[in-house]
């Protein structure tokens, strides 16, 4: 298998379209396509948080086109579609918090469920579409507690809105593969989704995730409440999977795979407790940070959650770049740099060269 670092050409002159580019995984993935010369198209509708990682980086002056509507909006994903003419397109705009889920499903359901229908049927209108990458998520398995990973094949389910509507995002990946030869029979794009673990790493801004809400303890100097200090958790710098991601959509384009579904997680070592992910974060950073457990009755979440990869270490090759502990020494450098007020869009650059580096030592 060859090596996306190693050969930028792959994406060189290539168009892709990301939606949910504004949010923090599709802010990396824009400058990281940008980075290996791609001309990079976003669709969002609004920059979620503020600050956000999209404009510290300043990912904005990168973009060929800078589309912002609502996903629901078949018609205006249609028109970004055929005006942009892409190559590829990763789906990522999404509803993308449990909590947010659980307070608002009709709105989870609305954009994980329509967004990926709309995206979908855009996808096979479009006289460019080689490969559509549906990101859905670790969590769209049925929870089963075992001590080890969920494979692709195992059951889904999702016992909060946001898991069943990412479930459901994969039903509808299924359906539309089946239905309309997304699946390699018909002439056009071919569909796969990519299902990843937690992901962590700088500029991620999100209401209730675990290093956001410490940077923000840190800062206000109010200890964060930790829901879930037992929970394990397949942690993952952001750039891991999303390097799997162009992998995928690499083999996908060259049709060296039509198959669907591919996890993307860390290895077993790294499914740590949220309990001993701040403890080594702490190590990292330096200094005590600021928690404390709390004994009020959280909603539901899962208790152990881990994804086996082999089939892309397999099939396509990719392998996790870096160890646990440079995941956590790149979260710590990048939020103490935000904190200090450095340029962030060096700091972010730095990093994403860092990590193709390390990538292209394993390979
Ligand atoms: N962050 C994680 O740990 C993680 C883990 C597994 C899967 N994922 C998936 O990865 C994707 C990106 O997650 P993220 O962490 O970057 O989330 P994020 O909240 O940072 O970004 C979400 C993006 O979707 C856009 N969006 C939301 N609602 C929209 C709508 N109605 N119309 C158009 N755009 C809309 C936002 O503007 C933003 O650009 C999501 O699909 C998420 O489910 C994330």
């Amino acid at each position: 298998m060859e090596n996306v670092v190693k050969r930028p050409s792959a994406w060189a002159g290539r168009r892709v379209l990301v939606t949910g580019h504004t949010g923090f995984k599709g802010s990396w993935l824009c400058l990281l396509l940008h980075r290996l010369g791609a001309h990079v198209a976003g669709y969002s509708d609004r920059i979620p948080t503020q600050p956000s990682h999209f404009d510290l980086a300043g990912v904005g002056q990168y973009l060929t086109d800078d589309f912002r509507n609502d996903i629901r909006d078949s018609e205006s994903l249609s028109a970004a579609f055929d005006r942009f003419a892409p190559d590829v397109v990763f789906h990522m705009a999404a509803q993308p918090l449990v909590r947010a889920g659980l307070l608002a499903p009709i709105e989870t359901y609305g954009v994980n469920v329509m967004g990926t229908v709309n995206c979908l049927e855009a996808a096979r209108h479009s006289a460019t579409v080689r490969a559509a990458i549906i990101i859905t998520s670790d969590k769209v398995y049925a929870d089963q507690n075992w001590a080890f990973g969920y494979r692709e094949n195992d059951p889904l389910g999702g016992a909060d809105p946001y898991s069943g509507s990412k479930a459901c995002a994969e039903f509808v990946v299924s359906t539309y593969r089946q239905a309309y030869g997304l699946d390699g029979s018909g002439k056009g794009c071919v569909a796969v989704s990519a299902r990843a673990g937690n992901v962590v790493g700088g500029g991620d801004f999100s209401q209730d995730r675990l290093v956001p809400d410490l940077v923000r303890a840190i800062e206000s100097e109010a200890p964060l409440v930790l829901r879930y200090p037992f929970a394990t958790r397949p942690w993952q710098h952001v750039l891991e999977p999303l390097l799997g991601y162009l992998r995928l959509a690499e083999a996908v384009m060259d049709r060296r795979t039509t198959e669907n579904a591919w996890n993307f997680g860390p290895p077993a070592a790294q499914t740590v407790s949220v309990g001993e992910f701040v403890s080594r974060l702490a190590d990292c950073w330096g200094a005590r940070l600021p928690v404390q457990i709390t004994d009020v009755v959280q909603p539901k979440e899962t208790n152990t959650l881990q994804v086996d990869s082999t089939k892309a270490a397999v099939r396509l090759g990719w392998h996790p770049a870096i160890t646990f502990d440079r995941t956590l020494e790149l979260t710590a450098e990048w939020y103490k740099a935000y904190l200090r007020g450095d340029d962030m869009a060096e700091v972010s650059r730095r990093q994403i060269e860092d990590i193709l580096a390390a990538q292209a030592t394993i390979l």
